[in-house]
């Protein structure tokens, strides 16, 4: 246990604060949870994967843990649907889950978006507790109380803001993510980089070959100071009526390439990183920004494994009309207009209002001819 590499943030939001715990074999410590109440009714929520690695270490934490209930959902993002979350509701209903129950939400996005979800409509809101296993949930889901599930017109459309009672971030966890994945969550680490703090691109930079290889003492680096941004961005703005719409850089773009391609293809964070890119293309053209800055988002991008491009095997699927459709219907998206976070430079991301729809057209027919 490397206590000294523990850190503690507090996500300040009045009555319903919460605190953000980060250490490296937290969940071998007796205070992982420490502050959180546990009611009669625990319902322990995780998946297929993450149960037989985490599932039991989580239970023996939990006091009363012969009260806790597991349930196992499948994995994946084509099993956030409503008809998974359904699961949820009739598991709570079985164990007759009152309105003081608590939902652990054990794993990645996927499952802390679905059991927040879950937890915000049982008997209109229950506390969640959110312990994320993958770097995306552990940067960026399992903080800020947004929830929700996809439909197949596109991505997270019914929702709810509803914030944990606590995250408990153990980064040992990491340490069975697949390569990919854990790719997938440096694209969302990138992104805070990207929009409003250069220094930690740079840092970013510096540290790339470390992070990829998953350096224990560096992803706890990395993760805290995504979970800073994170937590500022939220406290500032809760409910996305203004900077923390910032967060979307890549988004729109990123959501509309998994939407078309199906769930699945992509992971999310790599369609966020060809978002992200998209992004900055389109503001350098647009002449926002300079072409140097998207050269080093590219570099980055692809020093940490993720895609710079949409694979050609996918693009020669993709219709740009259908993308630019998609992205109207984003919920980023304010009555019809294109509305986009673009960039001025590297750190300096803004929300771009009537965006022309026609530039983007021809940046979408660009980027699917050369697909890499
Ligand atoms: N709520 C928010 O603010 C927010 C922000 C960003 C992304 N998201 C959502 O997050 C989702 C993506 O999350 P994700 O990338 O974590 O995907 P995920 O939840 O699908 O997890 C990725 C894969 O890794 C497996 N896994 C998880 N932890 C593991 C571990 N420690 N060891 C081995 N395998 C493990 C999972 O079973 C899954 O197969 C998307 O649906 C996205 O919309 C939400």
């Amino acid at each position: 246990m490397r206590r000294s590499e523990s850190r503690e943030l507090q996500v300040e939001l009045g009555a319903r604060a919460y605190p953000i715990r980060i250490a490296p074999g937290l969940l071998d410590r007796r205070d992982a949870f420490a502050g959180v109440r546990f009611p009669r009714h625990v319902l322990l929520v995780t998946d297929a994967n993450v149960a037989p690695l985490y599932a039991d270490r989580v239970r023996r934490l939990l006091p009363g843990q012969q009260e806790a209930a597991l349930l196992v959902l499948p994995a994946g993002e084509q099993h956030k649907t409503l008809a998974t979350c359904t699961k949820i509701f009739s598991a709570l209903a079985d164990m007759q889950a009152s309105r003081d129950a608590l939902v652990v939400a054990l794993g990645g996005g996927v499952i802390g978006d679905m059991a927040g979800f879950a937890a915000a409509c049982w008997m209109r809101g229950v506390r969640c507790l959110q312990i994320p296993t993958t770097l995306l949930a552990m940067v960026d889901s399992s903080v800020g109380g947004k929830t929700a599930v996809d439909l197949p017109q596109g991505k997270n459309l019914v929702g709810a803001f509803h914030q944990p009672c606590a995250v408990a971030i153990d980064t040992d966890l990491l340490a069975t993510l697949p390569a990919r994945e854990l790719s997938a969550g440096l694209a969302e680490v990138v992104k805070y980089g990207a929009l409003g703090d250069a220094a930690f691109f740079g840092w970013i930079e510096q540290h790339a070959d470390a992070l990829v290889a998953g350096d224990a003492t560096t992803l706890v680096q990395a993760v805290h100071r995504s979970c800073e941004h994170k937590a500022s961005v939220v406290v500032a703005d809760e409910t996305e009526q203004g900077v923390r719409a910032l967060l979307n850089f890549g988004h729109t773009f990123g959501h509309a390439i998994e939407a078309e391609t199906g769930y699945g293809a992509l992971l999310h964070g790599e369609a966020v990183a060809i978002g992200m890119l998209l992004a900055a293309r389109l503001s350098s053209e647009m002449g926002l920004a300079p072409l140097l800055d998207v050269a080093r988002l590219a570099a980055l991008l692809e020093r940490l494994h993720l895609p710079i491009a949409i694979p050609a095997k996918i693009a020669a699927r993709l219709d740009p009309s259908a993308l630019l459709a998609r992205m109207r219907l984003d919920k980023k998206t304010v009555s019809g207009r294109l509305r986009l976070i673009l960039w001025r430079r590297i750190g300096h991301a803004f929300v771009a209002e009537d965006v022309d729809s026609h530039h983007v057209l021809e940046l979408l027919t660009d980027a699917l001819a050369d697909g890499g």
